[in-house]
């Protein structure tokens, strides 16, 4: 089960272990297991450390993140690309009583898991996720063809966390799937400080946070920054980024 001294990270350091204490501290503080979705999240982090899901899923704190801007732009599409065992999708679903997401997975067993994640947290939460299962370079463009052609609403907000060097065409198929004001995220592009490391500028990883770094911050269709985060999974970042 979940706790903040399963310590992982995109990094290969240990993150500080105040990092994980301040988690601990503020999470008592701002999501107590007294919130209603408690319950359905740790049911699905169990359920996905059973079935041998890797830990790598957003942390509470940055997934209620996400829910949040999501509430804060009142967002009722979420695209998500990268759902593991569909937890961050069910932050989203459950502190976002009408919002829909869509979230792609490549690997069966994930996405078998994410699927009975969603089924657990029951039938209201569970008809609001549309899991489509494909590698992200099958479905996003699939899903951009659907949305040119009128027969799919525009996305309020994408979350890009899925196999990282196909972070750029994630990210240039989803500004293309996003209504003006929207937001795309992506994560993991700091990778524990690598990405300004001379010696790891051949990691697929670090290629792959580079280069949409670069070119968002050169894209005339959005405005961007990246957010640093250092918490319990170690010391990472993500692009954010507004459609003009
Ligand atoms: C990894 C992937 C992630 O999306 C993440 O948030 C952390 C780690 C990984 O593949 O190691
Ligand atoms: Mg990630």
């Amino acid at each position: 089960m979940y706790n903040s001294s399963n310590l992982w990270n995109s990094s290969g350091k240990k993150a500080d272990p105040v990092w994980a204490q301040v988690t601990d501290y503020c999470q008592s503080h701002m999501h107590p297991p007294s919130k209603p979705n408690h319950g359905t999240i740790t049911a699905a982090l169990k359920a996905s450390d059973e079935a041998d899901l890797p830990p790598i899923f957003a942390a509470p704190a940055q997934a209620k993140f996400l829910a949040l801007q999501a509430k804060a732009i009142r967002a009722s599409r979420f695209l998500e690309v990268g759902a593991l065992g569909g937890v961050t999708a069910l932050w989203l679903l459950t502190l976002n009583p009408a919002l829909r997401v869509t979230t792609v997975e490549v690997d069966p067993h994930h996405a078998a898991t994410a699927r009975k994640n969603f089924a657990a947290a029951g039938k209201d939460v569970e008809q609001r996720a549309e899991l489509c299962e494909g590698a992200g370079l099958d479905v996003l463009p699939r899903l951009l063809e659907e949305v040119k052609a009128g027969k799919r609403e525009p996305f309020d907000a994408v979350f890009i966390d899925a196999d990282k060097q196909n972070n750029w065409a994630y990210f240039d198929m989803s500004v293309q799937m996003t209504r003006p004001g929207g937001i795309v995220i992506v994560d993991n592009v700091v990778r524990g400080g690598r990405i300004v490391d001379p010696r790891m500028k051949d990691d697929p990883g670090v290629k792959g946070a580079t280069e949409v770094i670069e070119k968002a911050g050169a894209d005339p269709r959005v405005e961007s920054t990246v957010v640093q985060l250092c918490d319990e999974k170690g010391f990472d970042g993500m692009v954010l980024s507004v459609v003009n």
